[in-house]
């Protein structure tokens, strides 16, 4: 099976690569000028050394931190979802009162559309990470190509996602309260927990993937394309290679982010709520569900005589 994933990846990257053409890492004639100092040229080892502002921070971090977080997540956080399916238990509804709409079709669309860049985001983006363990070359290299790619079709959906449902996901005081009993998943028992129609939790995930999705593409594209010169650099008071350090170290802590939430929005999509998934293939939502996990909304549904 990992043979199959590997392979499948690679040959994708090699369709990858004739569609973008190579990036080229280093070249003099497209190194950036400003100050006259140069990142990329024949003197590359010697100029770096000029450049130390992040250089130390970033490869402590990157030598000693970034690779046993990410392992650290990408084991821990299942292992307690596992604890938690094991110990406590989905949630179940019986579905079999009146449907809600809650999803339209546009929202659903941009929302597959992001899960379809993610499935493919993550598993290449941890491939670069952990490239060194996995032999390194052309398959690395082909997943960068990859990452790249399904960043373009990430960012089709951030940005209406970011709009549609920003309204909904502004904070309110249900999210306070939903927080203290951390949304009422460490109890077996089903009452009615304080949430308008997204929970703090849905809503933290939707601010990391969209506001944080858009650094996430704006730090990625700088290390993807690192012999740009925009003047981004210059008008921060500081070098091109200060910037790709900076991009990094801000692309993994928010990796780190978008990792633990990503594998948590799986679990509580597909696991901890059962039949939530299909809200996002109908659109429609349980009666019982909203009633008892977001209690706020469904009684203001009721006010408004829409149930
Ligand atoms: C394969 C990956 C994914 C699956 C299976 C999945 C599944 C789902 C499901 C079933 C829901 C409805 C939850 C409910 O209302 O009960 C949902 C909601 C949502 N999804 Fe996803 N999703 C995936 C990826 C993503 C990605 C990549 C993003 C953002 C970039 C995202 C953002 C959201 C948001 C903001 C909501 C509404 C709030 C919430 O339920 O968390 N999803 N997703």
């Amino acid at each position: 099976m990992k043979k199959l994933i590997l392979l499948s990846l690679s040959v994708l990257g090699l369709y990858a690569r004739e569609l973008v053409g190579k990036v080229p890492l280093a070249s003099v004639d497209m190194a950036p000028h400003h100050g006259g100092d140069l990142l990329v040229s024949s003197q590359m080892i010697t100029n770096i050394l000029h450049y130390q502002r992040f250089g130390d921070m970033f490869t402590y971090l990157q030598a000693h931190y970034f690779r046993i977080i990410f392992l650290g997540i990408l084991i821990g956080v299942p292992l307690v979802f596992l604890l938690h399916y094991l110990i406590i238990g989905a949630k179940i509804f019986s579905h079999s009162g009146k449907k809600v709409y809650v999803y339209s079709i546009f929202k659903r669309v941009i929302h597959w559309i992001a899960a379809l860049a993610f499935v493919v985001l993550i598993p290449t983006g941890l491939m670069i990470v952990f490239g060194k363990y996995l032999g390194g070359g052309e398959i690395i290299t082909d997943a960068r190509y990859l990452h790249g790619i399904f960043t373009i079709v990430f960012i089709v959906a951030v940005f209406p996602m970011l709009v549609f449902w920003l309204k909904d996901m502004l904070p309110s005081f249900d999210d306070i309260k939903w927080t203290f009993i951390l949304g009422g998943y460490l109890s077996k028992k089903v009452k009615e927990i304080p949430a308008g129609k997204f929970n703090a939790g849905q809503k933290a995930w939707f601010w990391i993937a969209t506001l944080g999705g858009i650094v996430m593409i704006a730090t990625g594209g700088a290390m993807y394309f690192q012999n740009f010169n925009f003047g981004i650099a210059s008008s921060l008071g500081m070098s091109q290679i200060d910037l790709l350090r900076l991009s990094a170290i801000i692309h993994n802590i928010l990796g780190f982010a978008v990792l633990a939430l990503f594998i948590t929005h799986l679990y509580m999509s597909l696991f901890a709520v059962k039949g939530s998934l299909d809200s996002m293939i109908s659109g429609n939502k349980g009666e019982d569900e909203l009633k008892y996990l977001h209690s706020s909304f469904y009684k203001k549904l009721k006010k408004e005589g829409e149930l």
